[in-house]
């Protein structure tokens, strides 16, 4: 007999909460929207190792969200979801279709200005940016809609959308069994979506990459976990980066974890090799909250381009124009491999990573983390941290 037939196989941790059999997975992770970021590689990653991958498009066209769909499924067979956010729809309302906010005329060449000479002093050439013809306009109703129909003809069970982004018609999703997840910054907000009727509320915290919401994820937890009672599930999501923050969302009341900065370190997530060393570079205090790149609060990782902007006397321009402003300089920093001034999006979580590794392995560890760090938690004895150590030497 060989000496591999006589061990025995290690049972795999497993951390099974209500969320997991509502969304059919084995363990309670979600991967977060990541627009550009978790294509189908990433997300049928993400479903294949037992989490919920999500599917994220922002300025995609309903054919080609389509084909993702589509490529995604023929990577997996597991369940996963698809996540939009309008890149210029940062507010609560969306505009009416043909209705657009004031353009500030003079702010606006001036910011221009700053960007181009910006762009000359750091050596940056201008990409050509022209877009799709007959594209449908972003930042309608018209446009969400049209997502939506595809997730309901390709039968994706979840569809979510980003912080910000209308909830767009949710009868016709549930209608057709679709589960929808929503990201909330307050509680006040986490209060209307459960009204408006979505089925699981992401509590989303201060410290997550992309759009930024003001309170900080330990706080904003249980406050909307507490606010919402057990008759929603609650996905804990901001600054998560390994298994004891998986333990600590669980502690909080949430049901799972809503994951994005942890995934970028997937070798199956679509970011440049540059950014990539950027990210692994990272440390606590390398992300920043800007309105530098789309005029609202964005937590990324901090750049020339988002300390320079800082020092200048601008105030961000309402979005959508500040993304016209700061959208070039990226392009051509993406172009040219520029970590200096594009070093991407990220959470605060970034300190944590690493490595690049597969996406089944960074599962796997937030499992096994989590469940070894609610274990030692809840049996202090048997697993005796320093903590517990030095409880035991204060006399009670
Ligand atoms: C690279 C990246 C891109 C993101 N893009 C968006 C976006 O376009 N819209 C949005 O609402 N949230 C966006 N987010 C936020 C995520 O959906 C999610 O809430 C966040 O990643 C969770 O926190 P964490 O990054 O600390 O894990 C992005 C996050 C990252 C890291």
């Amino acid at each position: 007999m060989s000496a591999a037939a006589t061990i025995p196989a290690m049972p795999r941790p497993r951390i099974e909460t209500r969320l997991c059999r509502l969304l059919g997975i084995q363990h309670p992770i979600v991967l977060a929207g990541m627009p550009g970021i978790a294509g189908p590689e990433l997300t049928a990653a993400v479903s294949n190792a037992g989490g919920l991958g999500m599917l994220a498009v922002h300025a995609h066209m309903p054919d080609e969200l389509r084909a993702l769909i589509r490529l995604t499924r023929e990577l997996t067979d597991k369940p996963f979801g698809v996540y939009v956010a309008l890149p210029d729809s940062r507010t609560r309302e969306m505009p009416r279709q043909g209705k657009r906010a004031r353009l500030p005329a003079d702010e606006l060449v001036d910011c221009l200005e700053f960007a181009e000479s910006f762009m000359e002093q750091h050596g940056l050439e201008l990409q050509d940016e022209s877009g799709p013809p007959g594209a449908i306009p972003l930042c309608t109703r018209a446009f969400l809609e049209a997502h939506v129909q595809v997730v309901i003809e390709e039968h994706v069970p979840v569809f979510s959308v980003g912080l910000g982004t209308p909830l767009p018609d949710l009868e016709a999703l549930h209608d057709h069994g679709i589960l929808v997840i929503a990201p909330a910054g307050t509680v006040r907000d986490a209060v209307r979506l459960a009204t408006a009727g979505v089925d699981v509320v992401v509590a989303q915290g201060h410290e997550a990459g992309g759009p930024n919401a003001p309170v900080g994820t330990l706080p904003l937890v249980p406050q909307v976990v507490d606010a919402l009672g057990p008759r929603l599930p609650v996905l804990a999501g901001g600054g998560i980066g390994d298994g004891r923050g998986v333990a600590a969302a669980l502690m909080l009341g949430a049901e799972g974890a809503w994951i994005g900065t942890a995934f970028l370190a997937a070798r199956e997530a679509r970011l440049p090799d540059f950014q990539r060393c950027a990210l692994i570079g990272a440390g606590d205090d390398s992300t920043v909250v800007t309105r530098s790149i789309t005029g609202q609060p964005l937590r990324t990782l901090r750049s020339r381009w988002t300390d320079t902007w800082e020092r200048t006397e601008f105030e961000p321009l309402a979005a959508p124009y500040q993304a016209r402003i700061s959208g070039p300089v990226l392009a051509a920093a993406l172009n040219s491999g520029r970590a200096d001034v594009h070093p991407g999006t990220a959470g605060a979580a970034a300190g944590l990573i690493r490595s690049i590794r597969p996406t089944g392995d960074i599962l796997a560890d937030l499992v096994s983390g989590a469940r070894a760090a609610l274990d030692q938690s809840f049996d202090v004895g048997a697993h005796p941290t320093p903590l517990a150590q030095q409880l035991r030497r204060i006399p009670s």
